[in-house]
């Protein structure tokens, strides 16, 4: 293969001294985590199972190790393998992925696995390219699976690898530029005999011991060997570009009840934020506008009362809304509106700005029915 070859042969003697410290680290201190198969399987000959592997990836992406593991206990205990999950039941998977965030996710999840499954034997493609060339998966997440799941040299470069590479050699160019040099860098200490290992260990080197603040330097296996440590500034690293302004955006969220507790819910639309998610009537409000606020902004006439307010944090925008809550007798159902009784709210699909506005209304509403 061409990146092993390539690598061979520029790797430098630091470069396999880094790689081989990493591993041997690696084998003492991994993380136990659910979707891994740890050294000690792995030397047995057990193989990871690229469902796992694909299915914790794209959790993964943008949360965190702890936030990801009770969903991916929860993803397997229904749908066990690829076949499964491609037969499920798309709204079905949508509740089960609630609170994780970023929708788009878990649409092209199931498009993902309906996909796989159509392949012969319904296996995971064994390449970057091929597994490219599914939903939902770009160039980080290709290289994720092929590495760990196929123990297949590709350079597997997250956040957590950013940091630990940028301090090892000291580059102080700004993220994104860095991105090239880092994965070059990458490609040279690549372990050719564990990339899947290889990978894993630079993660949890930069999740446990290379923290973005007060990197544990004295525990660290690289120490010796890293340009931050000697130049006695490890926090420095990464360089990040000046942080775009995060502005926020206000609107009025109403959570009507009725008699027997059901509250008034909406699907989304199925594009954009948060799409074919669940929720109770907003004004509209989007990443750009405001949306009206006060209880004069309600979609129908009742006896709004102020609940309080909530905020949430989008990645590019925080939104404040202010919680109005009345009690509902008979209505004409709005259009594309229906009631969910309280049994049932916990298990909609609602994100989590939604479960804070509930909440705000009907405090405990949402933890019943999980
Ligand atoms: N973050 C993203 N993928 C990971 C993995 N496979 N192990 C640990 N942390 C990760």
């Amino acid at each position: 293969m061409a990146l092993q070859d390539d690598t061979r042969k520029h790797a430098t003697d630091v470069d396999s001294t880094i790689a081989a410290l990493l591993l041997n680290w690696y084998d003492a201190n991994h993380r136990e985590l659910p979707w891994r198969t740890p050294p000690r399987d792995l030397a047995r000959g057990d193989r990871p199972d690229p469902y796992r592997v694909w299915l914790s990836e794209i959790m993964l992406q943008q949360t965190t190790v702890e936030a990801v593991k009770p969903y991916f206990r929860a993803f397997l205990e229904k749908w066990p393998d690829v076949r499964s999950l491609a037969a499920a039941d798309a709204e079905d998977v949508m509740k089960a992925w609630a609170g994780l965030g970023y929708y788009s996710r878990a649409r092209n999840l199931k498009a993902c696995a309906e996909a796989v499954a159509a392949l012969p034997g319904s296996r995971f493609p064994d390449t970057e390219a091929g597994l490219r060339a599914l939903p939902g998966i770009g160039p980080y997440t290709a290289a994720a699976i092929a590495s760990i799941a196929f123990n297949l040299p590709a350079a597997v470069v997250d956040g957590n690898v950013e940091r630990v590479v940028t301090r090892l050699f000291s580059i102080a160019t700004p993220l994104p530029e860095a991105k090239p040099e880092i994965r070059a860098h990458v490609e040279r200490m690549l372990a050719v005999a564990r990339p899947g290992d290889f990978a894993q260990a630079t993660m949890d080197l930069g999740a446990t011991i290379c923290t973005p603040r007060r990197p544990r330097c004295m525990l660290c296996p690289l120490r010796d060997h890293c340009s931050a440590v000697a130049n006695g500034d490890p926090e420095f690293y990464p360089v990040k570009p000046p942080k775009a302004e995060r502005p926020t955006r206000r609107g009025a969220a109403f959570v009507a009840v009725a008699a027997d507790g059901a509250v008034l819910l909406r699907k989304r639309p199925g594009k954009g934020l948060l799409g074919g998610m669940t929720e109770v009537p907003t004004t509209g409000w989007t990443s750009r506008i405001d949306g009206v606020t006060g209880p004069d902004s309600a979609p129908f006439e009742a006896e709004w009362q102020r609940a309080g307010g909530i905020t949430h944090v989008f990645t590019h925008f925080a939104l404040d809304l202010e919680v109005y809550r009345a009690e509902v007798g008979s209505l004409d159902l709005p259009d594309g509106h229906f009631w969910s009784a309280p049994a049932d709210l916990g298990g909609e699909a609602l994100p989590s700005v939604m479960k804070k506005v509930i909440e705000a209304a009907i405090p405990g509403a949402t933890q019943r029915g999980r």
